[in-house]
């Protein structure tokens, strides 16, 4: 059967499932190369009360990420994905692109140049370092030469260990426990006991359609994202309640609901989602656990299984779960992206 694939150890030797899996299983130690990295980078302590965010793709979940950890602390955030940022007063300016080399990421932080004291940069390389150097904007460099979507723990590692330097400590984790989670999810973790191989396994033979609710919104975005990108797997993703009151109609055949779990989720979502799975049939579900009980381990926790999940369901398609076909290409044909270049080459002389 094509799922005992997943427990053969040859197909792990195939050069590009080898080089993704490495990737991934080095999870926590990234965070934790990200987290000193982040340390190193020369702060005060300031009041911090709005932040702005710049990101987009896999940049872009890290500024999400961080943007809900601040706002639980009661900064006003704003994360941006669009081309221009809106203006405003704000304490903190957080880039984040893994290339250095995203347009809507550097031609928003162009409006803000004259800040540049505000601005602290996240990245591997590119215009965005260099801009560091030459305005002498902070930056937390992050290893290079991988896929922008493999560098979350390093980027979130990155970025929190700098704010821990502004005195916003939130990097406090329990990383072994978070690490005993991710052995049940490794390849030589069998299929009857490693959930992300059973997902991925009911995902690849269906349409999935991610349901989430706002403590879960992240993970079940990321896990969205990793799908599209790791397994070339189109899928539908939707907010409960507002979801159960249109998408449902329309759920198709094969329709997998997809729903990550929590446990800070509201008693009302609890029994709405059992609701839901009695009307649509249990097999017709599946859920999305972490072990942890802390915010942020939770969090952290369904990531990693969601990027586990979308690199089973690679395999199970036969697919390259490191190159892009189209992402890249679209950016070297858009003409925006060219021009925004242009004058950053000019700022940079
Ligand atoms: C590629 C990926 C993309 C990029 C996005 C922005 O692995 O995940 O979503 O993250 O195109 O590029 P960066 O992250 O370099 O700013």
């Amino acid at each position: 059967m094509k799922q005992d694939l997943l427990d053969g150890e040859w197909v792990y030797k195939e050069e590009n499932y080898r080089r993704a899996f490495e990737l991934i299983d080095r999870y926590v130690d990234a965070f934790a190369d990200g987290l000193s990295s982040g340390r190193s980078i020369r702060a005060e302590e300031i009041d911090v009360k709005r932040v702005l965010l710049l990101g987009i793709g896999g940049s872009g979940i890290v500024c999400d990420v961080v943007a809900e950890i601040l706002s639980s602390r009661g900064i006003v955030t704003h994360v941006s994905k669009e081309y221009t940022a809106p203006p405003g007063e704000w304490d903190l300016i957080i880039a984040i692109s893994y290339s250095g080399n995203t347009s809507e990421t550097l031609n928003s932080l162009l409006q803000f140049l004259d800040q540049e004291d505000k601005i602290v940069a996240v990245t591997s390389n590119g215009r965005l370092a260099r801009l560091g150097e030459k305005l002498g904007i902070k930056v937390v460099k992050v290893r290079s030469g991988i896929p922008p979507r493999y560098a979350f723990p390093d980027m979130l590692g990155g970025i929190l260990g700098y704010l821990e330097k502004l005195g916003l400590d939130f990097a406090k984790m329990n990383l072994e426990e978070i690490k005993e989670f991710q052995e049940g999810l490794k390849k030589d973790k069998r299929i009857d006991e490693n959930p992300a191989k059973e997902a991925a396994v009911k995902i690849s033979k269906s349409h999935p359609i991610i349901y989430v609710y706002r403590e879960v919104r992240l993970p079940g975005y990321r896990l969205k994202c990793e799908l599209n990108e790791n397994a070339k797997v189109f899928c539908h993703y939707a907010e409960i309640p507002e979801a159960l009151h249109n998408d449902i109609e329309a759920i198709p055949r094969n329709g997998l609901m997809i729903i990550p779990r929590s446990f800070r989720e509201p008693y009302e979502i609890s029994k709405t989602i059992e609701a839901l799975s009695r009307l649509l049939g249990e097999e017709k579900s599946l859920e999305l656990r972490a072990r942890s009980k802390s915010y942020l381990e939770e969090i952290i926790e369904l990531f990693m299984l969601s990027d586990y999940i979308s690199l089973y369901t690679s395999v199970l398609r036969g697919v390259n779960p490191l190159i892009l076909h189209r992402i890249e290409r679209l950016k070297d044909i858009n003409a925006a992206y060219h021009e925004i270049k242009r004058r950053l080459d000019e700022e940079l002389g």
